[in-house]
């Protein structure tokens, strides 16, 4: 559940042209702002940076991290067995820069385990989420309020999401936020969709996955 989502008015999912057919580099515009914010190619599309990781660590059963039992747990978690059972830990917070321009339009549909504070920052996108019982919601961001554009917004965890940048002279036909997510941002806590075939069992309702699924989305 999330109020900046469910409030957001509904949209219809309409590609602009240079979504379907993307430029060969970026304007310049944002082709500095790459150079100057030092954002690197993120592999669901888009650039990004990761510009802030909380020091301090949490504990979290393992249970709930998906950290496969009696396996190693990666990068900066550990797991240690003790009265609360297999635990593994989390830094408390990351925060990520994550730019869309029309060059790299798209952010491919992926899940992560937990939810996600998105901040716009400038520009215009739409996004499609696809919830654990295969409900679609797309919603516009930007700063025109009154068209019904959000400018911040709360994926849950558990939630497919995927986004497009949306035509904007403002910024270049670019889209730039920031994103938050509690506990930090690990890649195991993180699953693209499989493919086409996923999304159409996904969205027919016929079909329902609760891995990666938080029952309070
Ligand atoms: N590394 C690769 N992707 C991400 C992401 O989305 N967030 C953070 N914090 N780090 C990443």
């Amino acid at each position: 559940y999330s109020p900046t989502v469910d409030e957001a008015p509904d949209a219809e999912i309409e590609l602009p042209s240079f979504v379907k057919f993307p430029a060969s580099a970026p304007p310049t515009l944002l082709g500095n702002l790459i150079n100057e914010l030092q954002l690197i190619e993120h592999g669901e599309g888009g650039f990004f940076r990761e510009t802030d990781r909380s020091p301090f660590t949490m504990a979290i059963a393992e249970k709930d991290a998906h950290v496969p039992m009696n396996s190693q747990a990666v990068g900066p978690s550990i797991s240690v067995t003790s009265e609360m059972g297999t635990v593994t830990r989390r830094n408390y917070s990351t925060l990520i820069y994550y730019l869309l321009t029309p060059s790299s339009p798209i952010g491919k549909m992926h899940k992560n385990k937990n939810r996600i504070i998105h901040i716009l920052q400038k520009g215009r996108g739409q996004y499609v989420l696809v919830y654990p019982d295969g409900r679609i919601k797309s919603f516009k961001v930007g700063f025109n309020h009154l068209r019904g554009e959000v400018s911040h917004w709360v994926v849950p965890g558990g939630v497919y999401k995927a986004s497009f940048v949306l035509a904007n002279d403002e910024f270049s036909n670019g889209l730039l936020i920031s994103e938050v997510v509690v506990p930090g941002f690990e890649y195991i806590d993180h699953n693209f969709i499989s493919g086409f075939k996923e999304l159409e069992l996904l969205s027919s309702n016929e079909y329902n996955t609760f891995e990666h699924y938080q029952e309070d989305y």
